[in-house]
């Protein structure tokens, strides 16, 4: 009997996760609209919490700010539902714990080193390999932090740069290291990673380490970049992190302006 990629894939990760602690439960998808909108509509049970979804490909990704997100087969497309147990300024930084995970998953899968762009954005060279979305809801009832993790892993990039609606050039894994990665292996490199980062946003002074650590994988620092805050936008240079995550700017009149995670940021 021949086994089929799908099952091999299955089979591959559910044994590597079984070590996870966060991870219980996991769906799979060869095909979804979204691993996001899944996740989503997961019923509220003790389970919930480390619920994974994948989806070899989407039909309707989504991207930060509205925008679609190009999702062929040979990405990793994920969801990791949290249902938060900290504090609201904690929970901020969540949007920091996805990136850093994918960065060090590709720097021990390629050693390629990657830099981090303000919110959460993975960049290789200067282009995007990745981006996180990270969807909020704080209703008593439906209390769930779902984080969504597009890598463009083993696809080609001019799929995605020849859409309309890329806000940044895109590239790929398999492109920039010049050969397919073994998406399970990164894959479990992530969820392991997130659940080492989760780990510590449970644990009192443990926050800052990761801002501190995110910085150092940014080079955004000292750059002058445009924000655009729904119809506003705003020039000067990028100052630092706020406590909470919040992107701290002086702008070109000399006033200090944070920008909040909905914000868009190009650097020039
Ligand atoms: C961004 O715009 O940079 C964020 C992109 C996030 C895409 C991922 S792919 C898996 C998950 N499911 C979705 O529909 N979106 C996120």
């Amino acid at each position: 009997m021949e086994v089929s990629d799908e099952s091999v894939f299955k089979t591959r990760l559910t044994k590597l996760l079984s070590t996870s602690k966060l991870v219980k439960s996991i769906y799979f998808f060869e095909h979804l609209d979204s691993t996001q909108d899944y996740a989503n509509l997961l019923p509220h049970n003790d389970s919930l919490h480390g619920s994974l979804i994948i989806a070899r490909s989407q039909k309707m990704g989504k991207g930060r700010i509205g925008r679609p997100w190009i999702s062929p087969r040979g990405g990793l497309w994920m969801s990791i539902v949290l249902v938060p147990d900290f504090s609201i300024d904690t929970l901020l930084f969540t949007q920091f714990i996805g990136a850093l995970a994918v960065a060090e998953a590709i720097k021990e899968t390629t050693k390629i080193t990657c830099r981090l762009k303000w919110p959460n954005d993975v960049l290789i060279n200067g282009k995007k390999v990745c981006g996180i979305l990270v969807d909020v809801n704080l209703e008593t009832e439906k209390k769930r932090i779902i984080m969504g993790i597009g890598l463009n892993a083993n696809v080609e990039s001019s799929l995605i740069n020849n859409s309309i609606n890329v806000d940044s050039k895109a590239t790929s894994l398999k492109e920039e290291y010049g050969n397919e990665i073994d998406l399970v292996h990164i894959t479990n490199l992530v969820v392991h990673k997130i659940e080492y980062y989760y780990d510590n946003l449970l644990r009192p002074g443990k926050t800052m380490e990761i801002l501190d650590r995110w910085k150092q994988e940014s080079d955004m620092f000292g750059k002058r970049a445009i924000v655009y805050d729904g119809t506003q936008k705003f020039l000067g240079e990028v100052i630092d992190l706020d406590y909470n995550g919040s992107l701290i700017m002086r702008l070109d009149d000399s006033s200090i302006k944070k920008i909040i995670y909905y914000s868009n940021v190009s650097f020039f």
